[in-house]
């Protein structure tokens, strides 16, 4: 607990967010207002009147060495491009232009490792590593264009990696660290990489996990990746490959110490990021330069309210993820932000760990997904309790929707009912933050990302006409392209057409969402319509699962489906049925979840396992996950005469019923 307070009582705690669950709306603090940067609501109309004017100026908040000849290209539908003709550099516009303005002194990141470690790198300190790097990379020969694989944690590097790639114009392609190195692989064969930046070893709550040794063990031969740098970060034993493998350092030490910014065209590709659709196979998800910076500096701007020379802001995901590509690297650095970035986990080395580092650091702006609330909730608040968390002004949630508990308590027991939470929906797909209160203007709904940020056109539709929908549910839908929409599916055109642009219409975005508004026309977002699962805030598709289950041994067929769970969001539950007479076992799955770790990562195990002898399945042999769901959830089963063999589900019935009462014994 800060100085001078008394421990809180949970059960009052408890009961006074369960009086809040009647009040509906809560209008932006005065105090907050008095120094907002955004308080004129005429902000949306004028967005809305002159949408590509709006983009435009906030395109002006970037360095163009030459400016755009079209604000937006549409004439070949749905590939639409962004400030075409305008000429500038990612790395430029995070580094180059803030040390030039006399800002080098400034702290870009506070980093702070897993064991306590410490570094402030100055935006001077960064600027001279991404030269040095970019040279090395050049050294060894990456050109303009070549993919770039990028596989570790949270440490510096990363950033260096990615503003490195960004500023010779190499296209970065990050895999998040707890995917594991048969994913990388996969990934990299893909994008054809031609060479993966990765590390030694990775800290994992106080062991290290050895992701160079990892690696080597199943890249094999891939014909396009010509070079492995690793960065010696834990001093991990690791096999370096003569030819193929180098050291960080090494080829940094040997690199000149100026590197000048690569002049990339607006609508050269950044990078790609990988994230999970309906099939197994990952989606490469495009995203390029001038549009995708606009959307990450505008939106990082005006959704947090920046005061860049006095915030010290906190956005604690993973770099992995889009949220971390652009609320911790691009938006925060594009607006020369002072930022935290912390290596480890939310409970190690203890469950105040967060709050510490907001004491420490004196966080003003804080961004976290609703599930680590949900964590921070059963942990207690005597955790943050502990600590001042004065410092903090603003708080941000993403990643699924949530739950107005959790709100409450996020309002109540960190922001110390002073902070305005922004609620932000979006997507890798749409690069930026799309739906979300600005704070200085939007009264906030606990459970609500409220309505759509200037220039952006969202809608509800109903599913067979695509008809808008006033009030009420259906399918979330965006009717105007924006600048930091996806571009494409690497190399793979007709999909993304197909995936995001067939089922309305060339001019509507089909989101994969379902959502509801209400009588204020504020949003609220229900979750995934697609055989997408969300576990935690990450991605994953049931038909990605099914095959990792599907790879082991004992295994017969799979059905995957994502059922709700307290703290997770989604969990994952597998249907499983086995090869031959073999009988389900505690350790077959063991089995499946290894087999699962190792070919997707740990956090994609599924958490219920469910051993059948059959699945029930349509007359033309579709698994009908529709039941699964309803009697994993205990829920009345819908109709089940258009199964081959409606007694499956008796069985299976049956089978939960008496693995619940197990349980209850
Ligand atoms: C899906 C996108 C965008 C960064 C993190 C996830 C869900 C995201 C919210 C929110 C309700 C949300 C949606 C979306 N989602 N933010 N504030 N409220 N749902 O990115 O992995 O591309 O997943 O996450 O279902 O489609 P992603």
């Amino acid at each position: 607990m800060a100085q001078g307070q008394t421990a809180r009582d949970e059960n009052e705690l408890e009961h006074e967010l369960a009086a809040m669950l009647d009040i509906e709306r809560f209008e932006p603090p005065a105090e907050f207002v008095k120094h907002a940067n955004l308080t004129d609501p005429a902000i949306y109309e004028q967005a809305d009147s002159d949408w590509q004017g709006w983009w435009a100026s906030q395109a002006e908040r970037l360095h163009w060495f030459k400016r755009w000849d079209q604000v937006l290209d549409d004439s070949n539908p749905p590939f639409y491009k962004w400030f075409t003709g305008g000429k500038l550099n990612v790395s430029y516009n995070c580094l180059d232009r803030h040390v030039e303005a006399g800002l080098g002194d400034r702290v870009a990141y506070h980093w702070h490792g897993e064991e306590g470690e410490e570094l402030d790198i100055t935006y001077a300190d960064l600027l001279d590593r991404v030269q040095r790097f970019a040279n090395a990379l050049k050294d060894l020969g990456i050109e303009k264009g070549d993919v770039v694989g990028i596989y570790m944690g949270m440490i510096p590097e990363v950033v260096v990696s990615m503003l490195a790639c960004a500023r010779i114009g190499a296209i970065h392609n990050v895999v998040f660290g707890g995917f594991s190195a048969e994913s990388v692989r996969e990934r990299m064969e893909f994008s054809q990489a031609k060479a993966l930046i990765t590390v030694d070893g990775a800290a994992r709550k106080g062991n290290v996990a050895p992701v160079k040794q990892n690696v080597d063990a199943v890249m094999g031969d891939l014909e396009h990746l010509k070079h492995i740098i690793v960065v010696r970060s834990k001093g991990t034993e690791c096999e370096m490959k003569a030819g193929r493998d180098v050291w960080y350092h090494e080829i940094v030490a040997a690199a000149a110490e100026v590197c000048p910014p690569e002049e990339m065209d607006a609508e050269d590709p950044l990078f790609i990021l990988y994230t999970s659709g309906s099939t197994a196979k990952p989606k490469g998800i495009v995203h390029t330069t001038g549009g995708y910076l606009t959307g990450a500096s505008s939106t990082h701007q005006n959704v947090f309210d920046l005061h860049a020379d006095t915030d010290t802001y906190w956005c604690c995901a993973d770099v992995g993820w889009i949220t971390g590509h652009t609320y911790i690297v691009y938006g925060p650095l594009a607006n020369a932000t002072t930022g935290i970035m912390y290596e480890g986990a939310p409970d190690y080395p203890h469950r105040g760990i967060w709050w510490e580092l907001v004491e420490r650091y004196k966080a003003t702006i804080f961004y976290t997904a609703p599930t680590a609330i949900r964590a921070c909730i059963k942990w207690g608040a005597e955790h943050p309790d502990r600590f001042d968390l004065s410092s903090l002004r603003l708080l941000g949630t993403v990643g699924e929707p949530i739950n107005p508990k959790a709100w409450l308590w996020y309002h109540k027991v960190i922001g110390g009912e002073r902070c305005p939470i922004v609620d932000t929906w979006w997507q890798t797909e749409t690069g930026a933050i799309m739906i979300s209160p600005l704070p200085g203007i939007t009264a906030t709904k606990p459970g609500s990302a409220t309505r759509p940020l200037p220039g952006v056109l969202a809608e509800v539709v109903d599913e067979h006409e695509g008809k808008p929908i006033d009030q009420g549910q259906g399918l979330l839908v965006l009717k105007r392209p924006w600048p930091s929409m996806l571009r494409t599916l690497y190399k793979e055109d007709d999909r993304f057409v197909q995936v995001y642009f067939k089922k309305f219409g060339i001019d509507t975005y089909f989101v994969g969402d379902a959502a509801r508004r209400d009588k204020d026309g504020y949003f609220w977002v229900i979750g995934r319509v697609d055989d997408v699962v969300n576990v935690s805030g990450h991605r994953l598709s049931t038909a990605e699962v099914e095959s990792a289950v599907v790879a082991c041994e004992s295994v017969a067929e799979c059905a995957v489906i994502g059922q709700s769970d307290e703290l997770t969001g989604q969990a994952i539950t597998a249907f499983v049925t086995l090869q031959g007479t073999i009988d389900g076992t505690p350790e077959i799955e063991d089995e499946i979840r290894a087999g699962v770790a190792e070919r997707i990562g740990k956090f994609a195990r599924p958490k219920r396992i469910i051993f059948a002898d059959d699945l029930p399945k349509t007359r033309s042999g579709k698994i009908m996950r529709r039941l699964l769901r309803d009697i994993a959830e205990g829920r009345a089963l819908g109709d089940v005469t258009t199964l081959r063999d409606p007694s499956v589900m008796a069985v299976l019935e049956e089978k939960i019923q008496a693995e619940q009462a197990a349980e209850e014994s």
